[in-house]
């Protein structure tokens, strides 16, 4: 995820490109920089690390140019470095992108074999190239890009300057979101609101397959087919802080609403559908390293330990290899046993995580291969393993973990499935339904978060004065009652267990009665008996039950004191639809007793000490 600006006016460009980008850095914040017209060139500045950087090096330049594009960048191609940060310029086109350009390995090919140089390890500048080629034929800008944009697959949001046409930016969308401002004697596009509602507060919002030339009167807007498109402006009535939530009350609802988005952008490119197989090229492991793996170890702490349980038991019932969980900091310094054919799996959002990160490291200075599964392009863990395999759920503000979690969860299962596909584990149909089942799930989970969270939020207010909370799920609902537990502590400060359902008689049922909530995880898959059974146990002893229950189970429903429904999935893929409730159970109580959701008491986004 990145953030775009562009600005066509009779105000100094720069100022205005950098404040819009300072309110979309939200998006991301690795590397920024702009492009502005110059006295008849496009002058490119830019900078790695935060805005300050760019707008230091923006100081020393003094740029008096009126129309300019503008890129504040989470890196997903190229770790951030100058060389990779946005615009790319090629010859007099320059370019900012956000989003992810599929088939970029092909063009890159394609490109370079019609004698263009590409610098950057990203997939935006190949964007660039394409643009210039079409211009270098002799078309307008707008007609290059229309071009250009019929060679590219995949999700972007681009605006584009040339220095043939100094007085336009010609932006286009496909999946990645835009909007463009308009104002008297000026034109604004952004990834975003909260970019422009300083500037106007009269919008239009893009739609996917369209082009638009702004210029200082207004812009024209068309399809990329080239039929024109009639939309008016509306008007906005958000605040710019409620803008930077998408009007949503806290970062972590709006993470959570953000999910369907993580997952498809996580999915994208990698499930192929018409061979029933995942494709991880961009890990780099070759068939002989799959059939070579002897057991897996899965390294992480805290939410991403949690994804790393839901990725062991996939490890082993879908691809047959034996996997071991440890939490990094406990596998550190205790001679934990590694041996020839292990394959370490760190996986953290931040990919800083001290323990997760010294942990790999033990692992690998004993011969264990790193793969590190992360949300942060050129973080530390990835920088430390031998491949990687990035979720994209862009930047995650709110501390408590929600939708790195379920993009971890999409990687573990992607590697589960390629895995047993080079092993023989699994036949091409038992694949293509896994495949066709993950590919919905974005739509899945998409479908039913607002009835969700209408649901829970009716609920909590009966709940919320709870002292001790319960969580209880067996098999793939196991790890994900644990994270339901966590999730709660952090944010609402309620003390609270996740248990293997099985083992509840084996303790933590001396704790129940009738102040206790206990949430049961019962999703319609091979555990669902025993774990009704647990279900009457505990509410044998007067608990309170809260049920996550598959859509329609009134059996189950009829037990419990309050439920939420999910959908039916495969029953591999039941975690990416039993997490949501649990997360939004935490955010409700935690928002009925007015605590700090995203920020909690004493917790950081990044652990890095020890
Ligand atoms: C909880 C949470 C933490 C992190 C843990 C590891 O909501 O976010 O438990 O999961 O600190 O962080 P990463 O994934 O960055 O290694």
């Amino acid at each position: 995820m990145c953030g775009i600006v562009g600005y066509v006016g009779d105000e100094e460009a720069a100022p205005i490109l950098l404040d819009g980008l300072r309110r979309l850095e939200y998006r991301g914040y690795d590397s920024a920089g702009v492009a502005v017209h110059e006295n008849g060139g496009l002058e490119i500045v830019r900078a790695v690390g935060k805005l300050r950087n760019l707008e230091k090096a923006l100081s020393d330049k003094g740029l008096g140019g009126t129309v300019g594009i503008g890129h504040t960048r989470w890196a997903t191609h190229g770790r951030p470095s100058e060389v990779n940060a946005h615009p790319h310029a090629s010859g007099p086109i320059a370019v900012v992108h956000n989003g992810i350009i599929e088939n970029h390995l092909e063009l890159r090919a394609e490109l370079e074999a019609d004698g263009f140089t590409i610098a950057s390890d990203t997939d935006t500048e190949i964007v660039s190239h394409l643009i210039h080629r079409e211009t270098k034929a002799g078309h307008d800008m707008a007609t290059a890009v229309r071009r250009a944009l019929g060679h590219v697959e995949g999700a972007y949001a681009i605006a584009v300057a040339s220095e043939a046409e100094p007085r336009r930016v010609v932006v286009a969308k496909s999946s990645s979101p835009l909007v463009l401002g308009v104002a008297r004697g000026a034109t604004y596009c952004a990834s975003d609101i909260p970019a422009l509602l300083p500037y106007t507060n009269s919008m239009v919002f893009m739609e996917d397959g369209e082009i638009a030339v702004l210029d200082e009167d207004g812009f024209s807007l068309s399809t990329l087919r080239g039929e024109p498109v009639n939309r008016r402006p509306r008007k906005i009535s958000w605040s710019p802080v409620m803008a930077e939530k998408a009007g949503f009350k806290h970062f972590m609802l709006k993470e959570i609403f953000e999910q369907p988005r993580a997952l498809e952008d996580t999915l994208r490119g990698r499930l192929d559908r018409e061979r029933a197989d995942v494709e991880t090229a961009e890990i780099g492991l070759s068939e002989a390293d799959a059939k070579a793996i002897r057991r897996v170890i899965l390294l992480a702490c805290g939410t991403s330990h949690h994804a790393t349980i839901a990725g062991r038991y996939w490890l082993e019932e879908l691809a047959g290899v034996p996997a071991i969980t440890e939490l990094a900091s406990e596998f550190r310094g205790r001679d934990a046993v590694v041996e020839e054919g292990d394959l370490v799996i760190a996986v953290s959002q931040s990919g800083e995580t001290i323990d997760t990160l010294m942990a790999a490291k033990e692992a690998k200075e004993r011969g264990a291969k790193v793969l590190a599964i992360a949300n942060v392009n050129g973080s530390a863990i990835p920088r430390m393993a031998d491949a990687s395999f990035y979720t994209h759920a862009g930047p995650e503000i709110g501390v408590a973990s929600t939708k790195c979690f379920i993009a971890q969860l999409a990687n573990l299962l992607m590697f589960s499935i390629w895995l047993a596909r080079r092993r023989g584990a699994m036949s091409e149909s038992e694949a293509g339904e896994l495949v066709e089942g993950l590919a919905r799930i974005p739509h899945l989970v998409d479908e039913r978060l607002k009835t969700t969270f209408d649901a829970v939020s009716g609920m909590v207010r009966e709940f919320s004065g709870a002292r001790d909370v319960l969580f209880l799920g067996r098999g793939l609902s196991f790890p994900m009652a644990l994270e339901g537990a966590l999730k709660l502590k952090e944010i609402s400060y309620v003390h609270a267990e996740g248990y293997a359902a099985g083992e509840m008689k084996h303790g933590p049922i001396a704790l129940l009665d009738a102040q206790v909530p206990v949430i049961v995880i019962a999703p319609k898959d091979r555990h669902y008996e025993r774990v009704c059974s647990n279900l009457e146990e505990a509410r044998a002893r007067e608990a309170k039950i809260i049920g996550v229950t598959t859509a329609g189970d009134t059996q189950t429903q009829a037990l419990c004191d309050a439920f939420v429904e999910v959908a039916p999935t495969h029953e591999a893929l039941s975690p990416f639809v039993t997490v949501i409730p649990l997360q939004l159970y935490a955010y409700c109580v935690a928002d009925h007793k007015g605590t700090d959701v995203d920020q909690p008491r004493n917790l950081a986004k990044t652990v890095t000490v020890e």
